[in-house]
């Protein structure tokens, strides 16, 4: 059963789940856990994540650091996938994404935070170096992830089986049409990502896992207590030994109250 507390000392396979009362509460609360990682260690790698659900996340860091409270000047981030076939000054680009979104509010080095190259003439190299420079950079210390209508994550789309590393991978129906409100309409939003793979991600030694919105309750419900599945990528979460999903009241909407 799932619970509040920190079930997961003795390195048994249980998630914590964080109940928010709402989207600001859980932005904080997961930017709480971000924020120790980098005071903890300034020069951490920290796997980052797009899509809405972080955003709020993202703010509060930059709010903090405009404090004088977080210092990025030193830490590496690692995103966790690009679109294909846009270039990064694309509005609908990661790499656009990111930097409106955070790397231009704070003292991060740009040099420093990493997005696939979308524009990559052979993606099959680009997936081996994207890999590789994550490798080099000693793997992620931390990775935020959010959590998909299909319950993909990063861009691993439900599936026969779990792909390990980063790949290209083609985007479902379900997520290209979940993504076309950004792009004006369907046929806009680019048909594949290049994406880090499940083993790149279950390598980060902690997972945060952000989830907003009465729409995600039956997802999270199935990533957190249904079976671990490649046909819901998320649900390998519940083997890593030390995930966290943080997550409001309206997502938590079937699971039974605090205890
Ligand atoms: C996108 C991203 C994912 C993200 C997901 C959910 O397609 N590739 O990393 O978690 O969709 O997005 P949102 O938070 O907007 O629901």
């Amino acid at each position: 059963m799932v619970s509040g507390r920190a079930a997961n000392r003795k390195g048994t396979h249980i998630m914590r789940i964080i109940r928010a009362k709402d989207y600001a509460d859980m932005s904080r609360k997961a930017a709480n856990i971000i924020s120790a990682q980098v005071i903890l260690f300034p020069k951490s790698v920290l796997g980052l994540a797009t899509g809405s659900t972080p955003v709020g996340v993202y703010r509060v860091l930059t709010d903090w650091y405009e404090k004088g409270d977080i210092d990025f000047s030193k830490v590496r981030t690692v995103n966790l996938d690009e679109y294909c076939g846009i270039s990064p000054d694309h509005e609908q680009s990661y790499r656009y994404f990111m930097n409106q979104n955070f790397f231009n509010h704070v003292n991060i080095d740009k040099a420093n935070t990493y997005v696939p190259d979308g524009l990559a003439a052979d993606y099959e190299q680009e997936c081996i170096r994207y890999e590789n420079l994550i490798t080099g950079l000693g793997g992620t210390d931390l990775q935020l992830l959010g959590l998909g209508h299909d319950g993909h994550i990063g861009f691993n789309e439900p599936g026969k089986s779990f792909i390990p590393l980063t790949h290209k991978a083609v985007l479902s129906r379900r997520t290209i049409e979940a993504n076309a409100r950004f792009f004006g309409d369907a046929s806009k939003v680019p048909q594949y990502a290049v994406t880090m793979g499940i083993r790149t991600i279950m390598k980060a030694p902690r997972i945060v896992m952000v989830v907003s919105g009465e729409d995600k309750a039956g997802i999270l419900w199935q990533t957190v207590n249904g079976p671990i599945t490649p046909d819901v990528p998320a649900s390998v979460i519940q083997l890593h030994t030390d995930a966290v999903v943080v997550a409001d009241e309206a997502a938590l909407k079937l699971f039974p109250s605090a205890d």
